[in-house]
């Protein structure tokens, strides 16, 4: 019999988030009804959106309910489908939930195009991290070739593909990491010009000014908090603030009150926040110009891999502590 393994929320977390947060079980797997389609999955996306989740439902979307599947996207491969748009053994991505062998309609999937790139691709630089480096940059920073380029957890999911698009379009780059080797990751394999290991600094707004010397015309934020003041204190005339995510203040007691507005007023700046759903219309877009860059090997992708179901609340808490280098992924066994 075709076991489903799954993680279901047990607790609200505390702080950063843990196994001590699920429970496990296994289940026969459901035969798919009419219309649907049974999977096994084969990568999960592991996000920091996802601790909101697991919340009382104070971020974008609803928390989860105690007891129910931990909800999370995915790729997976059809074992059996009663869907007449899907056929055995294609590849798809979805709301997959953190489960090995979920049954779910056909409307919800997405056939994956490997003319595009391959499954790695598609859980990396095509993946929603990505969508989002892409729609950050351009459509919310109005990226210009020859911009000077901040970006804050750069060695990281959106970080990574944040720096080498900037990169590509002919801008000057300086990516903020914690550690040296996701600093020398962000300036080697990366290509930025300079990496500022913001944990071996006891002044970040002096390192930014050593490494942005005439200042900064884009700042892309994934931190917040007092990363984003000291980003403020070197922009540009004209220059553009992104606010993607602001993961510093995840498990913060007070929210941190942003201090140097006037810098933004100065610079006749403008800072915006935006949510990668809101271009789901566009994705295919972003995708296209993605893929290019990797058939022309411009466009590198670091995957980070656990192995294993259970991994995924371990890598969970791993994204809180900064023990990720690039994209944070779980990879399940394949079915005997
Ligand atoms: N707007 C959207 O639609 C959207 C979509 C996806 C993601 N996001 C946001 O984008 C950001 C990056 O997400 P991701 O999935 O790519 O994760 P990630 O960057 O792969 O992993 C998180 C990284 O954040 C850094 N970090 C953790 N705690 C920190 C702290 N207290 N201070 C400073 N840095 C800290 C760590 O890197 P270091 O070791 O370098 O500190 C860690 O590796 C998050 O803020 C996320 O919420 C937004």
């Amino acid at each position: 019999m075709l076991i489903n393994y799954r993680l279901l929320l047990a607790s609200r977390p505390v702080g950063i988030p843990g196994p001590e947060n699920f429970t496990t079980d296994a289940i026969p797997a459901r035969p798919p009804g009419a219309g649907e389609v049974l999977l096994e999955t084969i990568y999960l996306s592991v996000d920091p959106a996802m601790r909101s989740w697991m919340s009382e439902g104070t971020g974008y979307q609803q928390g989860i309910p105690p007891g129910e599947v931990m909800r999370g996207g995915g790729i997976a491969r059809v074992l059996e489908s009663r869907s007449e748009n899907f056929s055995d053994g294609d590849l798809v991505q979805a709301r997959l939930g953190w489960q090995s062998h979920p049954t779910i309609a056909g409307r919800y999937l997405q056939k994956l195009d490997l003319a595009l790139g391959t499954v790695e691709d598609w859980i990396g630089p095509l993946g929603l991290s990505a969508v989002t480096a892409y729609f950050g940059l351009r459509d919310i920073g109005q990226l210009r070739p020859g911009d000077r380029v901040l970006v804050s957890a750069a060695a990281g999911g959106v970080g990574q593909i944040a720096v080498q698009i900037a990169r590509i379009e002919g801008c000057r780059v300086v990516g903020i990491a914690g550690g040296p080797e996701k600093c020398a990751f962000v300036a080697g394999e990366l290509g930025a010009e300079a990496a500022i290991d913001y944990k071996a600094e006891t002044n970040l707004s002096d390192a930014i000014a050593r490494a942005c010397p005439e200042g900064v015309d884009l700042y892309f934020d994934n931190v917040g908090g007092p990363t984003l003041d000291a980003a403020l204190e070197h922009l540009r005339e004209n220059a553009r603030v992104v606010l993607c995510g602001r993961i510093s203040q995840t498990h913060a007691a007070e929210p941190y009150g942003v201090r140097n507005l006037n810098r933004l007023a100065a610079a006749h700046g403008r800072m915006q926040g935006f949510l990668v759903f809101h271009y789901h219309d566009r994705y295919d877009e972003a995708r296209a110009w993605l893929a290019a860059r990797r058939r022309d090997g411009s466009l590198r992708q670091k995957l980070h891999v656990l192995e294993g179901l259970d991994q995924a609340p371990i890598g969970l808490g791993m994204l809180f502590r900064g023990e990720n280098t690039g994209k944070l992924v779980v990879r399940l066994p394949e079915r005997p």
